[in-house]
């Protein structure tokens, strides 16, 4: 299963504001549920879920989504469920036939993604916005990774898109 990070990020890294705001523009978030609703489904961690609205799910296509958590999760949404690792959240959309699956943050999720050598490319939306505070792309770690670049878009008037490959050790 091809395994794709995809997340939108201020011009100096950052994920989301210090109180989880992400306050993306317009054509952004037009990319972001192009994305989801051509793949179909999403692996978030229990923070980003958390953040889901019914209307935000409505918006990305009612995919399947997967939530990465330690604990018991009550579904809000028709298509939850829940796994207590990456491995297990691909294992589930395997079983259900996907060859993609679609890894959506936040920081802590991406950061184990990465550690477990879990992502196999990356699409990062380079918004017109600098934070001087928030969430990093992925939490500390001490990983070290070398990339590939397939393409680098322009998907909005200031956004940037670089589509890159992992370079799996
Ligand atoms: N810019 C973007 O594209 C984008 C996309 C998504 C999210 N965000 C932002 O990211 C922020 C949330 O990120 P976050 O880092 O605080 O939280 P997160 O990664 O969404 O969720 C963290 C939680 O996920 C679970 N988890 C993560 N890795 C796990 C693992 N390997 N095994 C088991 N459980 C695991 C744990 O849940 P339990 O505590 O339940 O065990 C952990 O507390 C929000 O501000 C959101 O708006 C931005």
């Amino acid at each position: 299963m091809k395994k794709i990070l995809y997340m939108a990020q201020s011009a100096n890294g950052y994920i989301a504001l210090p109180d989880d705001e992400t306050p993306w523009t317009d054509s952004e978030w037009a990319e972001y549920e192009k994305k989801v609703q051509e793949v179909g489904n999403i692996i978030i961690g229990r923070r980003t879920y958390d953040r889901l609205t019914p209307e935000g799910f409505i918006s990305i296509g009612s995919p399947d989504v997967v939530v990465v958590t330690t604990k018991d999760l009550t579904p809000k949404f028709p298509k939850t469920h829940a796994a207590h690792s990456i491995e297990d959240a691909c294992a589930h959309l395997s079983s259900k036939g996907y060859n993609e699956c679609f890894i959506g943050g936040g920081s802590q999720l991406n950061k184990s993604a990465l550690e477990a050598d879990l992502i196999d490319e990356i699409f990062l939306d380079i918004e017109p916005k600098i934070f001087g505070k928030g969430l990093p792309l992925f939490a500390e770690s001490d990983i070290n990774l070398d990339l590939e670049l397939i393409t680098i878009r322009q998907t909005g008037q200031n956004t940037m898109q670089l589509h890159w490959r992992v370079l799996h050790k």
